[in-house]
């Protein structure tokens, strides 16, 4: 673990966070844009497409990334619209590890990530770009990878169940904090819930940190006319400690 947090700080640039309002020496609580916490998300493509009726194509078989999120803000700059051109070079590794797994085409999905969540973290100077926001995103993924670590405990999509601790446990014990970890809730006369989203949290010095303490859950503090597009989650919820865990493999898809 220790080594895993030595890691990140390496790596991660230094990033220094406006705080607007300052004023001797003390954080005006009045800012709107004030968070502390980064949540890197990753959903399970094959969680998704169920979600969506089975509508996707050939979804990947690893866990994809959703976004990166500040845990307090949304929509905290209109007047900065997505530029596909600014992340020309990333294309291809968006495409693989960002897809939007209902559509073949991301773009749109990045723009709703930009605007939503992107804007708000480029109070973050090593975040103030749309170049920095989803190429931080994407390193970041690649350290975590989640994928190897779930391989490593043993946790593979299977017909047979999990218990929620030993998901938790998992990451537990690779990055020392405690995950958030969405599920689907059982169908009706089915006893098992369905892994869907994994949020692991780290402060603005990109160092892990436990996703539930401290900040408050609900990202709604601006109110915002809705975007034109969402690839939304409106079913998932937080996992339940007590109930067994369907991992579901690809081939469920189809079935
Ligand atoms: C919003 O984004 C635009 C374009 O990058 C920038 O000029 C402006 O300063 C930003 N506004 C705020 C409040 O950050
Ligand atoms: C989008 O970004 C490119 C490359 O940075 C730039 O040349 C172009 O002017 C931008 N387009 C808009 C509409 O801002
Ligand atoms: C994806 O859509 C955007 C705009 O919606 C377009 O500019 C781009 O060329 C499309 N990319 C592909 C690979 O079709
Ligand atoms: C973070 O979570 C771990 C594992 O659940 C727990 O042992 C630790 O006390 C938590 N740390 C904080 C600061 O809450």
């Amino acid at each position: 673990m220790k080594s895993f947090v030595a890691h990140f700080l390496l790596l991660g640039c230094l990033c220094l966070a406006f705080r607007y309002g300052y004023t001797n020496g003390n954080i005006s609580v009045s800012s709107k844009y004030l968070w502390s916490k980064l949540i890197l998300t990753q959903h399970w493509p094959v969680t998704v497409c169920k979600m969506s009726n089975n509508h996707c194509k050939d979804p990947p078989k690893f866990w994809t990334l959703h976004g990166l999120w500040p845990g307090k803000a949304e929509m905290c700059n209109k007047s900065w619209p997505f530029n596909i051109s600014e992340v020309q070079d990333l294309l291809p590794e968006l495409e693989h590890w960002w897809p939007d797994v209902l559509h073949p085409n991301g773009s749109k999905f990045w723009r709703h990530e930009w605007l939503k969540h992107g804007t708000c973290a480029a109070e973050l100077e090593c975040l103030n770009s749309q170049h920095k926001y989803f190429s931080k995103s994407l390193e970041m993924y690649k350290k975590v990878d989640l994928n190897s670590v779930l391989v490593k405990f043993g946790i593979l999509p299977s017909a047979s169940y999990y218990q929620m601790k030993d998901i938790k446990a998992a990451i537990i014990n690779i990055f020392g904090v405690t995950p958030k970890i969405q599920c689907l809730p059982p169908n009706q006369g089915e006893s098992a819930q369905t892994l869907g989203q994994i949020e692991i949290c780290f402060t603005q010095e990109f160092i892990p940190r436990n996703c539930s303490e401290g900040e408050d859950e609900s990202r709604l503090l601006l109110k915002d006319a809705p975007v034109s597009w969402e690839l939304q989650h409106p079913d998932l919820s937080v996992c339940d400690n007590d109930l067994p865990t369907y991992y579901p493999p690809v081939e469920t898809i189809w079935a």
